[in-house]
């Protein structure tokens, strides 16, 4: 099947079996290697990807559902201003994800700050995607808290602007 998509600022028109999980789609479509050594099964939380803002495990979405979607990677994403936003959280809490699940972790952090989302109990769940056992749930929520704070204030000045 055809599916229109864009993927990291990318417009295209991918030729494509419709089950073919986005991660593989990344992989072997768009030379993406960073979810190489990854589960493929939802194991590890190590593929997130943002589809249309909302932070997904890319190996499991086939590839019909990004139809019409946008696609934004950590690889993209890290060059974005809306990644300071998230470095100065985790300066300002003095919580890091590990090397191993920054990317996963930081593309879930911003899906969570982007919609705002203050509820503790769905921070937590949304970021127990990620098995990785490094950060401390309770700095994991004033990431979130902050990073909110941050994205409202930089927000408004731009509204300031003439
Ligand atoms: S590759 Fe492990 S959860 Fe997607």
């Amino acid at each position: 099947m055809k599916i229109d998509c864009t993927i990291d600022g990318k417009t295209l028109t991918l030729s494509l079996n419709s089950d073919k999980p986005l991660s593989l789609i990344l992989r072997e479509n768009m030379g993406e290697e960073g979810s190489v050594n990854h589960c493929s099964g939802a194991m590890c939380g190590l593929c997130a990807v943002l589809v249309d803002g909302k932070a997904m495990l890319s190996c499991m979405v086939p590839a019909f559902e990004i139809r019409g979607k946008t696609v934004v990677t950590f690889e993209s994403f890290r060059r974005t201003r809306g990644m300071r936003d998230i470095e100065k959280a985790y300066e300002s809490v003095g919580a890091y994800p590990c090397p191993d699940c920054y990317a996963s972790r930081t593309i879930i952090f911003e899906s969570l700050i982007d919609e705002a989302i203050t509820d503790k109990e769905q921070i937590l769940r949304e970021l127990a995607m990620v098995r990785c056992p490094c950060m401390d749930p309770e700095d994991e929520i004033m990431i979130v808290q902050r990073g909110i704070e941050l994205r409202r204030k930089r927000n408004v000045r731009r509204s300031q602007l003439p």
